[in-house]
């Protein structure tokens, strides 16, 4: 059995990866090819806690938030019930709503990079992503559509906060573009256009040959 692909989206709170994620599971199923599609923080009892801290229930030191989602990801990777890299042996095609990109942008305000970089090492072992899609908007952009989704804001939902991690995204995108490969997207644009480049991309890591512009 061939190991599958894994694929990654990236981007800032309100970048859209949700409608692309939506739009590359149907173009999937309409290949009948076999996926396993996932995301972090996880639904796994560390993302939970993850998640309690995001909603503000729970109050904890960013240091210990950065080495839970670390946690989080380790689990995830390597659970035995729902892990990524059992789907991976099992020739699943794997797909990351976030993986260790999102931890060098959004923890480094507070831990130096190398160290999130460093400390998730593991993970690129055990993992590394065929390739990672970052969907790029301002932060403008981002807090209209989160605006117009929903009544509240997560933890990291401010502008300024929003300002910080996607300049962190660029400067973790330069510190490791030697060792992943991160494909850039503009996401202001059109859905459908925006998808085609997506859909284009993933066709080329599962070799599909289908002619596109037809
Ligand atoms: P998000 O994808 O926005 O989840 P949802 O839309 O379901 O709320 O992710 C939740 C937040 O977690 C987001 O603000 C980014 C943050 N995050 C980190 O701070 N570090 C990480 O390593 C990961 C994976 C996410």
């Amino acid at each position: 059995m061939q190991q599958g692909k894994f694929i990654v989206f990236e981007g800032i709170d309100g970048a859209g990866k949700t409608t692309q994620l939506k739009k590359l599971e149907q173009h999937l199923q309409q290949q009948n090819i076999s996926f396993y599609l996932t995301k972090e923080p996880t639904d796994g009892p560390i993302g939970s806690l993850i998640r309690n801290v995001l909603n503000k229930r729970l109050q904890l030191d960013e240091r210990t938030m950065a080495a839970l989602f670390l946690a989080d990801r380790l689990d995830h990777i390597q659970n035995p019930v729902n892990g990524m890299l059992q789907a991976q042996k099992a020739g699943k095609l794997v797909i990351s709503d976030r993986y260790y990109l999102s931890s060098y942008a959004y923890h480094s305000a507070y831990v130096p990079m190398d160290w999130v970089i460093a400390a998730n090492s593991e993970c690129s072992k055990l993992m590394r992503p065929d390739i990672i899609f970052f969907l790029d908007i301002s932060p403008e952009v981002s807090l209209e559509r989160i605006r117009k989704t929903r009544a509240f804001f997560d933890l990291y939902e401010t502008k300024d906060r929003l300002t910080q991690v996607r300049s962190n995204y660029y400067k973790a995108i330069g510190a490791v573009k030697s060792t992943e490969n991160i494909v850039i997207l503009d996401a202001t644009q059109p859905e459908e256009k925006l998808f085609q480049q997506i859909s284009k991309e993933v066709n080329k890591i599962l070799e599909i040959r289908i002619e596109l512009e037809k």
